[in-house]
């Protein structure tokens, strides 16, 4: 598979087919994810990969708490105070593309919390890895993360693999860092669910869409 077809291939699965993935295959992922470009070749991140009775545990402990109203606080800011109208419309778009594709109401509040939920059961994957980032970096390092994260996305594309990013995980620091011993120099980003895709799943039925060429980018000549 080349790049721009992994590219392509590549999007957000919420929904998982029963089907154990090799760790070998998981660690390849990441020895391959690894060759990311960071800033003075400073590599900030960590990962977690939680898989079995651990994975279980902490799904277990994470429903409770989700159940119960005891999130946690975040540790950096996940939305912006202030969002703007374009950031509005780009998110309501894609609230409500998913909600459309598993058939929920807008106003149907209960549904959308238990969706909502589902994040805290890597939407059924066998496998979750966490991303931590390193504390001493800024801004700047968090983006250098993102390219072992785009990695990671991709390489799992060629390897049949699905995965969805899930910042919802950073509403749960504290139980995440008992579980998987992520330490006091890190700050936990988000998880990410790994498996293979179940295609009938109304939640995979959709794609989004990305603004035209020319909001983006700009050529000067
Ligand atoms: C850092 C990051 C965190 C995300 N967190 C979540 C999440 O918690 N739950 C979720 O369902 N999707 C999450 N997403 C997926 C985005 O909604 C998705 O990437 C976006 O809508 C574009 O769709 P696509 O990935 O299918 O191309 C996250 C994406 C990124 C990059």
């Amino acid at each position: 598979m080349d790049v721009k077809e992994a590219i392509k291939k590549r999007r957000s699965v919420r929904g998982f087919l029963d089907k154990e993935v090799n760790i070998e295959t998981v660690k390849e992922i990441l020895e391959i994810s690894k060759r990311a470009p960071s800033g003075v070749n400073s590599q900030p991140w960590k990962v977690y990969v939680i898989t079995g009775k651990s994975k279980d545990n902490l799904i277990r402990e994470a429903c409770d708490k989700f159940d119960n109203g005891q999130m946690e606080n975040e540790l950096y800011q996940v939305y912006p105070e202030e969002r703007p109208d374009w950031y509005k419309d780009r998110q309501r778009k894609t609230g409500f593309a998913l909600y459309d594709a598993l058939g929920i109401k807008k106003e149907d509040m209960d549904k959308r919390v238990a969706q909502a939920k589902k994040n805290y059961e890597f939407f059924g994957a066998p496998v979750g890895l966490f991303i931590t980032v390193n504390k001493s970096v800024g801004p700047n390092g968090w983006g250098h993360v993102g390219h072992l994260i785009q990695n990671i996305c991709l390489t799992a594309v060629e390897a049949g693999l699905g995965t969805c990013l899930q910042e919802a995980w950073a509403g749960l620091p504290t139980l995440v860092k008992e579980h998987v011993g992520y330490s006091d120099d890190e700050v936990l980003w988000c998880g990410i669910a790994l498996g293979y895709e179940d295609a009938d799943h109304p939640a995979n039925s959709f794609r989004t869409e990305r603004e035209e060429f020319e909001s983006f980018a700009k050529i000067l000549k």
